[in-house]
């Protein structure tokens, strides 16, 4: 197997204060509730079991597994839905999450299907704004940390399937 060295980034602990502070902003924004949060696997599995720890109104959960990259490490410029979402999307306040925005095509298209089913408002949450390869604009509502570039691993972020459990967050050099 490949060995790989790599430097830490950002710790699991200042990955737990940032993510209760968003979690306690989400909480805070809708009092209502009627929150859905979609998560988008796998990446996103680690942040919104994390998130929504702390959010204190009510919510539900749904995911969507897309892949638009494969096992490649370019993204291929095509969304592939392997799994969509069951819930209901219309007159939900919904909160699209995932790990890491890159080129922005996976949220941003993802995003337009959503809008169509008439959610009462549409806000997403990702836990690494990576910009350097930005081809599609994704406004980020809810921002982990912003990254210039590298590529990340762990909390949830893979490198060919490895590294998803690791807590912290790293670059691989
Ligand atoms: C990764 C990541 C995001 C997407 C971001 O998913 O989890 O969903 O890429 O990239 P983009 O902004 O360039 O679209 P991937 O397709 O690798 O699947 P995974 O979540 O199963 O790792």
């Amino acid at each position: 197997m490949k060995q790989f060295e790599k430097r830490i980034l950002f710790d699991s602990d200042a990955i737990a204060v940032r993510v209760k502070e968003l979690g306690a902003e989400i909480s805070a924004k809708y009092p209502e509730g009627n929150l859905l949060f979609i998560g988008v696997l796998k990446g996103s599995f680690m942040f919104l079991a994390d998130l929504v720890r702390h959010v204190t109104v009510p919510c539900c959960l749904d995911f969507v597994r897309i892949s638009s990259y494969g096992n490649d490490t370019v993204s291929s410029g095509k969304l592939d839905i392997l799994m969509d979402i069951r819930l209901p999307v219309k007159d939900r306040n919904v909160i699209l999450v995932d790990d890491i925005v890159d080129t922005g095509l996976t949220l941003s298209e993802y995003r337009k299907r959503l809008e169509k089913e008439s959610p009462r408002s549409l806000e997403i949450a990702a836990l690494i704004d990576k910009i350097a390869r930005r081809e599609r604009h994704v406004e980020l509502d809810y921002c982990g940390f912003r990254v210039e570039e590298g590529f990340l691993v762990g909390h949830g972020l893979d490198c060919d399937e490895r590294f998803r459990h690791l807590d912290g967050i790293y670059v691989l050099e």
